[in-house]
């Protein structure tokens, strides 16, 4: 790693330090046979941070995922600290709240069945959890198909049903792995403004990862950018947009000089990951 950004990253650690980290990373790397997806990862997290996650297809963001909801360990030599309390990935296990890239609903389970399935196999009774389901349904717009079942629902409202999953699931930290990646401009845009208020409402901490800049913008307090694979933090830039932000925000002077800056640092990473993607190894 160049010096300049080593010494960056070490300022970053000692602004938050006056306020405890919910999450602090540092030297996280995460090798995969000949495959090094992740090398000396470091990032803060502030209780009540949303923070988006950006960077090339392949960078190793869902393996960073992966790591903070305790499915993987990272390569020795990192460290990973949970409210001050150095843990292994695993203490993790059950301590976040995590929506998979896939969005992973049952199609044998009706949609109030499909969201209490995190707190029902956590040990909530069934008719309790089922309970506490349905009077979350109209606030994730699923009044009235509490008895569907995924295939008769759209897109969009598979979405809320994983979401909902995720926030039934009380944790502090949340982590979204592209939660609008396959809907509609549309749809997704009522969903990015919907999902600001039930995260403003409900005070969670959310780490999410998109494709997408304007949604990086729009939903975050910071935007981590990641470089190409091995990923690590080539960037983190916070976004100082006034709450509740408005969908004209993203035709504003700020939001177009921050999509800039974000669009060149994601070009310059994605060129690198497609010259040098993918060769077998052993091939220079
Ligand atoms: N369980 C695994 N076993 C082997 N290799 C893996 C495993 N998980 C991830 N990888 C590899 O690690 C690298 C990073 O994968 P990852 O899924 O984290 O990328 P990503 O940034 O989430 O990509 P995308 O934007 O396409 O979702 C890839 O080269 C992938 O093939
Ligand atoms: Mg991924």
């Amino acid at each position: 790693m160049p010096q300049a950004e080593k010494v960056a990253h070490l300022a970053d650690y000692a602004d938050t330090a006056e306020r405890q980290p919910l999450l602090a990373l540092r030297g996280i790397s995460k090798t995969f046979g000949t495959v090094k997806a992740l090398d000396d990862l470091g990032v803060a997290i502030r209780p009540g941070e949303f923070i988006t996650v950006v960077g090339p297809s392949g960078c190793g963001k869902s393996t960073l995922f992966n790591i903070v909801a305790g499915l993987e360990e990272p390569d020795a030599g990192g460290s990973l600290a949970f409210l001050g309390k150095p843990s292994r990935a695993r203490d993790l296990l059950g301590r976040v709240a995590f929506m998979p890239q896939r969005d992973l609903l049952l199609p044998w389970r009706t949609v109030i069945d499909n969201a209490i399935l995190a707190v029902e196999l956590e040990g909530v009774r069934r008719a309790d959890a089922r309970r506490q389901a349905l009077a979350m349904l109209p606030e994730f717009g699923l009044t009235g198909f509490e008895q569907r079942y995924p295939h008769e629902l759209s897109g969009g409202m598979r979405q809320r049903v994983a979401l909902m999953r995720t926030f039934m699931f009380k944790r502090d930290l949340m982590l979204l792995d592209e939660p609008f990646g396959a809907l509609d401009a549309l749809t997704r845009s009522m969903m990015q403004r919907w999902l600001l208020d039930v995260w403003q409402k409900h005070r969670r901490t959310i780490l999410f990862i998109t494709h997408d800049v304007d949604e990086a913008l729009f939903l975050g307090d910071r935007v981590m950018v990641m470089t190409a694979r091995p990923g690590r933090v080539k960037l983190e830039q916070p976004v100082n947009l006034p709450r509740p932000r408005r969908p004209e925000i993203v035709t504003s002077p700020e939001f177009i000089a921050l999509k800039r800056t974000l669009l060149d640092a994601i070009e310059e990473e994605s060129m690198k990951s497609f010259t040098t993607s993918d060769k077998p190894a052993g091939t220079a």
